[in-house]
């Protein structure tokens, strides 16, 4: 059994809105619907658990019913941290469940074939991430001047859904919450404990929604109807 995990618990505080970002209306659909969307229509995913801030928890009950999303196991209550809400969904997750796919809830634009890519990698070696390459050149800044450039030949932009085979997702999540250690994403937290995490293409249009620009830009990509690549 595939879970996808969605964290949604988080205030969106960069982007600037009093209502979190992913229950913005996207041109008639809440962002979080979006991205669940994908995850519904994506046949390799058997069910869905979404974490959610506890005072949107009933919000996001409703939305889960409007829209009559079928594959969503359970929402809980998240954490203060990305890992910690993904942890809350972690421990309530089936027994059957072999595979976790971790989603940022604010990358609506997931192509199915990455879905695929990442199950099937993830299959073979435990754990695996999308990612893209770095385009721009990368220098170190400080007040205003370049001090040194960082070769960006192995730097890569992490994406998700990171997958991962269910018991070494929680293993290392226990050992890293009984250690008071946090990391932004699973695969940062997995490579800390020395798993290995096979890497696959990602997509430049799999991006986060952050800041206001991503939500105009977001809009645009709707318009058009170039929705994945
Ligand atoms: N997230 C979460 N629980 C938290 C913090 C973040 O579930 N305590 C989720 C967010 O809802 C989002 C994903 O993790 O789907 C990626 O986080 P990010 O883009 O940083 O979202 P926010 O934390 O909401 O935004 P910001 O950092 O600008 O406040
Ligand atoms: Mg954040």
């Amino acid at each position: 059994m595939v879970v996808a995990i969605l964290p949604a618990a988080g205030k969106g505080e960069r982007l600037g809105e009093s209502l979190p970002k992913q229950f913005l209306d996207l041109k008639g659909i809440p962002l979080l619907v979006r991205t669940l969307l994908a995850f519904e229509k994506a046949p390799q995913i058997d069910g869905i658990i979404i974490a959610t801030h506890p005072l949107y928890l009933e919000h996001t009950e409703n939305l889960i019913k409007s829209f009559n999303l079928r594959k969503v196991l359970k929402i809980v209550e998240g954490g203060t941290t990305r890992q910690r809400s993904v942890y809350q969904a972690v421990k309530i997750a089936p027994l059957e469940t072999e595979v976790f796919l971790v989603h940022d809830a604010v990358r609506p634009f997931v192509p199915e074939s990455l879905i695929k890519r990442v199950i099937e990698a993830t299959r073979s070696y435990g754990a695996s991430v999308p990612a893209i390459p770095v385009r721009d050149t990368l220098n170190l800044v400080k007040d205003h001047l370049v001090k040194a450039n960082v070769p960006r030949e192995n730097l890569f932009h992490i994406q998700t859904p990171q997958g991962i085979k269910a018991n070494l997702l929680k293993t290392c999540l226990d050992e890293a919450i009984a250690r008071g250690l946090e990391f932004t994403d699973e695969s940062s937290l997995l490579t800390y404990f020395g798993h290995p995490v096979y890497v696959v293409e990602g997509s430049w249009l799999n991006f986060k929604i952050t800041f206001k620009e991503d939500l105009i830009l977001a809009e645009k990509l709707i318009d058009c109807k170039i929705e994945t690549l």
